[in-house]
């Protein structure tokens, strides 16, 4: 959502912004622009539409300057257009911003600014922003950005120049995410690493309320009362290859590829030689696990689903109370939260606003906060009592893949060492779910051999004209159901619903006519009988049923039209097999339908506005 590129340097900055914003191409946008501080005029060039269209205008007219902010905007106010890309700036040009996220009280300094003469020429919030600079410029770009953001409320990363201030780029993060890339002589600003990853592997994270006065040949941070802030330079330990598609077509399906080995990567370092797991570096002591009365899990989309496979995994194995929550629904509503309730706050990203916001409303409360995440340093990781990574290397790709299986993983260690230390769980069966565990990496990379991805290309082939697919399953494999038809609508926009099974008769069976793809998740051994019931319930209404199962399921593998296999392990661990068929059905259905798979429309990586 959104992306900010910032350059101060000797390139030619429009070149590092470019190359910047490409790498942020996978956040979801709708226009492009840049601002260019060029000799002493200051040159802005905006455009609706992908990045190219901006690259093509500035190859037919070059901007030269080593002083720029670049953004990739995804419309919040305003429709997409070239008068509404950001940068925005004064009506004199002297000053332009960039800016990711919302400012809710807009209108209202609108109104201000209008009194004192101003005139706006977009729709959108940030507009008001360099407007709001420019009002209380004193000869200071600095001074006046502190001003402005005391008037700003909601959610902002900034990036300002000013032709007076030809000498430093201003950057401010409050919610929303921004970092410092630090070079020789040069120095860039970027809402996430892979923008600026080729040039240099040194990074601030910003915290929020922070202003960062960002030169040529040095970066100082303050707060927001102008008190100098400290930073450690956090060294990015993963390759710009890892942020590429490595001879891919699609981040999708590179990232798909990658879930065994990011499995594994998340897995091995927390299994010590002698087959326990080692959750140290979380930091939670027996006494906090032995006193939990209830987990509460609070995410959203995809993060959300994992979260449900926990739930069922946990109330079963481990007999705490487990409630799950989607953040937006959470924030809104008036949770009672008890002091020994264990928090649970799952994103990939660790920035979405909505679980942010979620998460800060519990701890405010007193609840204690156990994040899982896939960003390091994001904010998540930095405000939660204890840290879970899910060691997945960058996914770029809009449609979550490697990060929701790893995130299964890591709550399935938590399951396990928490049952350990509770009793729950004794010491053989504690065993023996480590080794299946173990084993899981390659079981995932059987499911995406080259016969198996055939099989599933074929069936994407066959079904992917359909206008409706319903996903139907009990317990976990109804978890994996949602996320499978998640999966489908965002990329192939395909209607798609995921019902429990026996939920069918209440209503959705209404829905069924001839020849209605109905997807079946069934893996779980103790309900097979009661899924037939339901895939002959929908045969009868002419339903054509795709069952994604394992060989022990006989009776589903003769009635259902067509299967995909997926290996055996113990039922719990089941989801993450299963949704590996699903994540590739909707690629390839994607990919026949002729889609731009990683960035589908409307849609955007990290969802960092509410
Ligand atoms: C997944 O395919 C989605 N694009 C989306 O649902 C995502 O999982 C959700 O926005 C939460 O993101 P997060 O994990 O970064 O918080």
């Amino acid at each position: 959502m959104c992306g900010i590129v910032g350059y101060i340097g000797e390139k030619k900055s429009t070149d590092v912004l470019l190359d910047g914003l490409s790498k942020l191409e996978y956040r979801g946008y709708d226009s492009a622009g840049v601002a260019v501080l060029s000799g002493d005029k200051m040159e802005i060039r905006k455009k609706k539409g992908r990045l190219k269209v901006l690259g093509d205008d500035l190859i037919k007219m070059p901007i030269e300057g080593g002083m720029g902010i670049g953004h990739t905007r995804w419309a919040t106010h305003g429709a997409p257009s070239d008068e509404n890309a950001h940068p925005h700036a004064t009506a004199s040009g002297d000053i332009a911003v960039v800016h990711n996220g919302i400012i809710e009280n807009y209108m209202k300094l609108k109104d201000y600014l209008g009194t004192k003469g101003y005139t706006f020429v977009s729709q959108t919030d940030t507009e008001v922003i360099a407007h709001l600079i420019d009002h209380y410029y004193e000869g200071s770009l600095y001074e006046a950005v502190q001003e402005a953001m005391k008037r700003l409320e909601g959610s902002y990363a900034l990036a300002v120049i000013s032709k007076k201030d030809p000498d430093e780029l201003i950057a401010v993060r409050k919610d929303s995410p921004l970092i410092i890339g630090l070079g020789e002589g040069e120095n860039f600003i970027a809402s996430d690493i892979p923008a600026i990853l080729a040039y240099t592997r040194n990074v601030y994270l910003l915290n929020d309320d922070e202003v960062a006065r960002v030169r040529k040949d040095g970066v100082d941070v303050f707060d927001k009362y102008g008190i100098p802030v400290q930073h450690d330079i956090f060294k990015v330990d993963w390759d710009v290859e890892a942020a590429e598609k490595g001879g891919y077509q699609h981040f999708m399906i590179k990232e798909i590829h990658e879930e065994p080995k990011a499995l594994k990567d998340t897995l091995s370092p927390r299994i010590t030689k002698e087959g326990e797991i080692d959750l140290k570096n979380l930091d939670i002591s027996h006494r906090k696990i032995k006193n939990i009365q209830k987990i509460v899990i609070v995410a959203c989309g995809t993060a959300y689903h994992a979260g449900l496979v926990a739930k069922y995994a946990f109330e079963e194995k481990l007999r705490i109370p487990v409630e799950i929550d989607i953040a937006s629904e959470y924030r809104y509503r008036n949770p009672i939260v008890g002091p020994d309730d264990l928090y649970i706050i799952i994103s990939q990203s660790g920035e979405t606003a909505d679980t942010m916001a979620a998460m800060r409303m519990a701890k405010k409360e007193g609840a204690q906060i156990l994040a899982i995440t896939n960003v390091v340093g994001s904010t998540l990781s930095r405000e939660a009592d204890y840290v879970m990574y899910t060691w997945a290397g960058p996914e770029i790709a809009v449609a979550s893949t490697k990060a929701y299986t790893t995130q299964l993983l890591c709550l399935y260690l938590l399951m396990l060492e928490f049952g350990k230390v509770r009793g729950a769980i004794d010491e053989l069966d504690y065993a023996a779910y480590i080794t299946e565990l173990k084993a899981i990496p390659a079981k995932a990379a059987e499911i995406i051999t080259e016969d198996s991805i055939k099989q599933i290309m074929k069936s994407a082939h066959k079904h992917c004209t359909v206008e409706d697919t319903y996903f139907l399953g009990r317990n976990l494999d109804y978890a994996v159901a949602l996320e499978g038809s998640l999966k489908l609508k965002e990329i192939s926009y395909i209607h798609s619903e995921a019902f429990p099974a026996g939920e069918l008769k209440h209503g959705p069976i209404a829905l069924i006519e001839d020849n209605t793809l109905v997807i079946t998740i069934a893996t779980q051994e103790r309900l097979f009988e009661k899924t037939v019931s339901n895939i002959k319930e929908v045969k009868a209404r002419g339903a054509y049923v795709l069952a994604i199962t394992t060989e022990k399921a006989d009776l589903i593998r003769d009635l259902a039209d067509e299967i995909i296999l997926v290996p055996e392990t113990m039922n719990i661990f089941m989801p993450i097999l299963s949704v590996i068929p699903t994540q590739l059905f909707a690629y390839y259905c994607s990919v026949e339908r002729g889609i731009d798979v990683d960035k589908p429309r409307n849609l955007a990586k990290s969802v960092t506005v509410e």
